[in-house]
């Protein structure tokens, strides 16, 4: 992999992600051994901040840390010298200073990662930036798909929810549509980010990527759901994310899930055998319907699975391993 960090999708060429997918199939066999450890990363420190509430994601980019044999540290907001008003830059030196290899950074501001990492001679890899990016998320939900469908061209991916707040929604419409799939994203009128649809389709033109998909173009926003699930081969539920949420956005959580909410019934609109995705923490019974949460389609437990051997992956590639199976 011939990048220092990796920050969104939006940059990513279908090669590099594919050689990520690739590398995450040979995890997956390491992580299948009696002995998950293995040594790619030996001597090598990585920084987790986490100044954003996060259980998944921290825990799985630490285990797929310590899988490669890194020294790994966590520094969280409270507790560290960013709750004593320490600022971004003053962290980024401290940092540097420390000698951390890789960092992990996970911020409530958009673009937090990017400044760091342009200050920093480590990798830093974003864990969640704001609205704005979630990569590694994209990259297990992409694994996820392929291994549950084979491929992941030519289908049509439907994200429903809070798209609005959704740092995951983002990433994924990048990821998915960088990969010949078609996204359609489909929230409330509120909730819906004017232009994403074409300031994505103007990027992938950019980089090159079909920009339709059998006639339908690569990433497009509805606010009906009916039409959200016709055809839709994946069904991803969103959080509903409540503490980014200006009062006035939802007339209630109730209303919600009566006219969003993910249902048996309503997943009976998508192909069959359609595959649930939904990023974690959930609240059932609001985006997503706990029958459809816990059924034969949902294929959230094995994204939490899937999100190490990604976050391995990633890790390995920025470390300058090569893709292959042999780890
Ligand atoms: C998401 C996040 O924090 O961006 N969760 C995750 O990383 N698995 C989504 C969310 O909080 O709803």
């Amino acid at each position: 992999m011939r990048r220092k960090d990796v920050l969104d999708l939006d940059d990513f060429s279908p090669d590099e992600i594919r050689e990520v997918l690739e590398t995450t199939s040979a995890m997956k066999e390491v992580l299948a051994r009696p002995i998950k450890r293995v040594p790619p990363l030996r001597g090598k420190t990585i920084v987790n901040c986490f100044y954003e509430a996060s259980t998944r994601t921290r825990v799985s980019f630490e285990l797929a840390a310590k899988n490669l044999s890194a020294d790994v540290v966590n520094i969280s907001a409270s507790g560290s010298s960013v709750e004593k008003g320490e600022s971004l830059v003053d962290t980024t030196r401290t940092l540097q200073a420390l000698g951390a290899d890789m960092v992990v950074m996970r911020h409530a501001a958009s673009g937090a990662p990017y400044a760091v990492a342009r200050e920093l001679s480590a990798s830093v890899i974003n864990g969640g930036d704001g609205w704005h990016a979630h990569p590694t998320q994209a990259l297990l939900d992409l694994f996820t798909v392929q291994s549950r469908l084979g491929r992941i061209d030519g289908r049509r991916i439907a994200i429903i929810g809070d798209v609005l707040h959704s740092r995951v929604a983002r990433s994924a419409a990048w990821g998915f549509a960088t990969m010949g799939a078609s996204v359609i994203l489909c929230a409330p009128p509120t909730l819906l980010p004017i232009g994403l649809d074409t300031a994505i389709l103007a990027g992938l033109r950019a980089k090159g990527v079909a920009t339709e998909v059998a006639g339908t173009p690569a990433v497009a926003m509805t606010h009906d759901i009916d039409a959200a699930l016709r055809d839709a081969d994946v069904v991803m539920a969103l959080r509903v994310q409540r503490e980014r949420m200006d009062a006035g956005l939802l007339p209630s959580l109730r209303e919600y899930a009566r006219a969003y909410g993910l249902t048996r019934e309503r997943l009976a609109r998508a192909r069959f055998g359609a595959v649930v995705l939904h990023p974690g923490p959930m609240n059932e019974g609001v985006e997503i319907a706990p029958d459809v949460a816990h059924g034969s389609q949902s294929a959230i437990e094995e994204q939490v699975t899937n999100g190490v051997a990604v976050r391995m992956a990633v890790l390995y590639l920025l470390a300058g391993g090569r893709a292959g199976p042999a780890v």
